[in-house]
């Protein structure tokens, strides 16, 4: 035991060293455990507050991550109550996995729905974005001709699930083009919506894409579809916990999501919602358990073990992202990403491709250097500044992602604005 607290005591989790072990606790049910173990987190009021976010995050000293995008980290808090699960599904890991911990998924089945506005029967919690949005673009009944309408810059891993639909049963993709950064809400709507025909069926819209960080208006796209019996599957991968958002008030038939982006959940975890009386009619690819009803959400659930402590832990996070506010978090993420832009953005080789309005924007921005590669302007800020981006070179765009996150403050944004005017002024 003694290691294993000078072990928790290096990675600042000292609290944990001192936790209630869980084999006394083996009698009792999640939610008494539950109880009994969590801290309560309590913000300071006024001026500290952003330092207080920051001092919940195992911040590196050295390495400045600016790829919050890619994957975020989580919140102490967050890691604690992980490792806290774990420990104690280790003492008994079929008892403990199966039974104790089992128990508290539905309370945070709950939560995820009430950050966007959904009902819990409507929510299934799986390994992340990937397979929430396969889920619906492998499950949805389509025929031979049946069109879908997507963009060329949805993420790729759901282009080529379409791609492979369309290969394999001969369904017709109607691809939507973008000039980044797009400013205009209804030309973005128009570019979708003008693509419906009769034979559509589908709408694929990315909410915040991941390339530029430009916003969708998912609502009015998914207005016209509704009004032409086409069904809406959003990706929400780069949105939920970062930019608000109702899926009834959207008034859209699917969703999928990552909870290791903005939500800061443990990695591995994500979220698939699908409208109540949709849920009949995706079919699952997974083994099914053929007594269930045809109607629960926990059929897209079936996967044998699972990462229970990881699911259980996405409670916490939601936790601290309920600490911090939704409202708060998401003027904060696009203020610190305007505050970077506003330094950089007047440099005559500097071009911004994601739109200046948070209408339209929020912690994600995309800026290219002329006369530099993507990938050489990565390589720069690494090797010399010992700060982390991502390059992107993807169809039209050839510049870096930076993504801030809550934890990031503005001295480190003055960092990397110094870092990149180097560059830019370099010959
Ligand atoms: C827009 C978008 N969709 C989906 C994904 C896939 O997410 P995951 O790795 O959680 O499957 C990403 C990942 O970066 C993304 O940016």
């Amino acid at each position: 035991m003694s290691n294993r607290r000078d072990f928790l005591k290096k990675v600042g989790l000292a609290s944990l060293a001192t936790s209630v072990s869980a084999s006394t606790l083996w009698s009792k049910s999640f939610s008494e455990i539950n109880k009994a173990l969590i801290p309560s987190l309590i913000p300071p009021p006024g001026d500290d507050f952003w330092a207080w976010v920051r001092t919940n995050y195992t911040v590196s000293s050295n390495l400045l991550n600016l790829n919050n995008g890619g994957v975020s980290p989580q919140p102490k808090f967050v890691q604690e109550a992980f490792f806290r699960y774990t420990e104690m599904a280790n003492e008994a890991p079929s008892y403990y996995l199966w039974r104790i911990l089992e128990e508290g998924k539905d309370a945070v089945r709950t939560k995820l729905a009430n950050l966007c506005g959904a009902s819990d029967t409507e929510i299934a919690i799986n390994r992340n974005a990937t397979e929430a949005l396969d889920t619906v673009i492998h499950g949805i009944e389509l025929k031979k001709g049946d069109e879908v309408v997507l963009s060329k810059y949805d993420y790729p891993r759901m282009l080529s699930a379409w791609k492979t639909r369309e290969k394999r049963e001969g369904i017709v993709l109607k691809w939507v083009d973008f000039d980044f950064p797009e400013n205009d809400e209804q030309k973005i709507a128009d570019k979708y919506t003008s693509l419906f025909t009769n034979k559509t069926k589908v709408v694929h819209i990315t909410h915040l894409i991941n390339w530029a960080g430009q916003i969708v208006p998912v609502k009015k796209i998914a207005a016209v579809a509704k009004q032409k019996g086409i069904k809406t599957l959003v990706d929400a991968a780069h949105s939920f916990a970062h930019i608000q958002f109702d899926v009834k008030d959207w008034d859209i038939d699917y969703m999928g999501t990552s909870l290791h982006k903005w939500l800061c959940c443990p990695f591995g975890t994500g979220m698939l919602y699908i409208r109540k009386e949709e849920i009949p009619n995706i079919k699952t690819f997974f083994s099914e358990d053929l007594a269930m009803d045809q109607g629960s959400i926990k059929r897209f659930e079936e996967l044998g073990t699972r990462a229970s402590t990881a699911e259980l832990a996405i409670g916490e996070a939601i936790d601290f992202h309920l600490a911090i506010g939704a409202e708060r978090k998401q003027q904060r993420l696009y203020e610190l990403k305007k505050y970077w832009v506003d330094q950089v953005k007047s440099h005559p080789r500097v071009k911004i491709l994601t739109p200046e309005s948070s209408a339209l924007s929020g912690a994600l921005g995309l800026v290219c250097i002329e006369g530099i590669e993507a990938s050489d302007i990565d390589t720069y800020l690494m090797s010399e500044h010992h700060i982390h981006v991502v390059g992107i070179k993807y169809e039209k765009v050839n510049g870096i992602r930076v993504t801030p996150n809550v934890y990031t403050s503005l001295d480190d944004l003055d960092r990397f604005s110094k870092a990149l005017l180097l560059l830019c002024d370099k010959k």
